[in-house]
């Protein structure tokens, strides 16, 4: 089966996108996977801007996927919050873009939601519970959830939680920004302990992915790495892997202390649990502590020099 598939990515530029595409050449080969992005910083990228129905529609005519799987989105939350109009364009009229033409093309759409799509009330999520997004990006990929579940019936949605990986080159999110201030000389990280949530490693996430996607058992499913955990409990974490514990303090604060460079409004909980994937014997996440050990490694050896 997998062999007569063809493969079309989008956004595959960034940190999940670095993971998926390596588990989709592994899985299909490498003639079979286009990779495209707006930010062509690989070689193996080719120009595809998801807010262009028109070129969107090109690309379905020139490479006819049988799976289109679409990561493009504008991810930083407080540019979606201060440019509402290119959050919808991108998160929102994109998903559309790539629903339409998934119906059209007859091709299985994979679509990646956010656990941030929820409004914290609670303290976890399952599959099952009803959104209420409090941030620009939230809602603009919440819609995007929203307009594939109504509109096709060959799709799998997945949720993702506090997103790791990339490498110190793509990640954009919480472990490299701890790692640029470890990097930098801090001996001292401030980090919030009123943010909860549940890792997901882009590695585990793509691999996982690839597995399910073939069960057949389309639909929605929260897909995050085994355990939760505070902003804090991960930057602990992660300065003892590096083995930095007697060196570095990590001080715990309250959300207010960022509250002018993170303005965007979080949920206090966004801890999810794959229950649907429990339940279907599908469920493939390591347990996030065992997962940033692993992605720890990178650092480590730029850390201390040996690559
Ligand atoms: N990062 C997280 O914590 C997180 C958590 C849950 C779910 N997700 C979802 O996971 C998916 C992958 O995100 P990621 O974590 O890999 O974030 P990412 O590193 O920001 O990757 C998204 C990629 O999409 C590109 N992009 C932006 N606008 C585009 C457009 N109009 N057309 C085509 N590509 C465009 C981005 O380019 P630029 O870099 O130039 O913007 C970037 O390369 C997204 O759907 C995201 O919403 C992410």
């Amino acid at each position: 089966m997998t062999k007569d598939e063809r493969v079309l990515i989008t956004g595959c530029g960034g940190m999940l996108g670095k993971a998926v595409y390596e588990k989709a050449v592994e899985k299909y080969g490498k003639e079979s996977v286009v990779a495209t992005d707006i930010d062509l910083n690989e070689e193996w990228l080719s120009l595809l801007d998801v807010r262009d129905t028109a070129k969107y529609e090109e690309a379905f005519q020139k490479y006819k996927p049988t799976i289109v799987i679409h990561l493009a989105a504008l991810t930083d939350l407080e540019y979606c919050e201060q440019n509402i109009n290119d959050a919808w364009a991108t998160n929102g009229l994109g998903a559309e873009n790539a629903a339409m033409l998934s119906r059209k093309y007859d091709a299985l759409l994979v679509y990646i939601s956010t656990a941030g799509i929820f409004d914290g009330e609670k303290d976890e999520y399952a599959d099952f519970d009803t959104p209420n997004p409090l941030s620009y990006y939230a809602k603009s990929k919440y819609h995007g959830e929203t307009f594939v579940e109504k509109h096709l019936s060959k799709y799998y949605v997945f949720r993702a939680g506090w997103m790791m990986g990339g490498g110190i080159k793509k990640d954009k999110k919480f472990i490299n920004k701890i790692y640029k201030q470890i990097k930098g000389g801090a001996k001292e990280l401030f980090v919030v302990d009123d943010k909860l949530g549940t890792p997901t490693y882009t590695v585990d996430f793509a691999s996982s992915m690839m597995k399910v996607i073939d069960s057949g058992y389309y639909g929605l499913y929260n897909q995050v790495c085994d355990g939760s955990c505070s902003r804090l409990d991960v930057a602990e974490e992660f300065v003892k892997l590096l083995d930095l514990q007697d060196k570095i303090k990590v001080t715990k604060v309250t959300s207010d202390y960022f509250k002018t460079e993170y303005f965007a409004p979080r949920p206090a909980s966004e801890k999810l649990i794959n229950v649907k994937l429990t339940m279907r014997g599908i469920n493939y996440m390591r347990d996030w502590r065992v997962c940033l050990k692993d992605y720890s490694e990178e650092f480590k050896k730029d850390f201390y020099g040996t690559i």
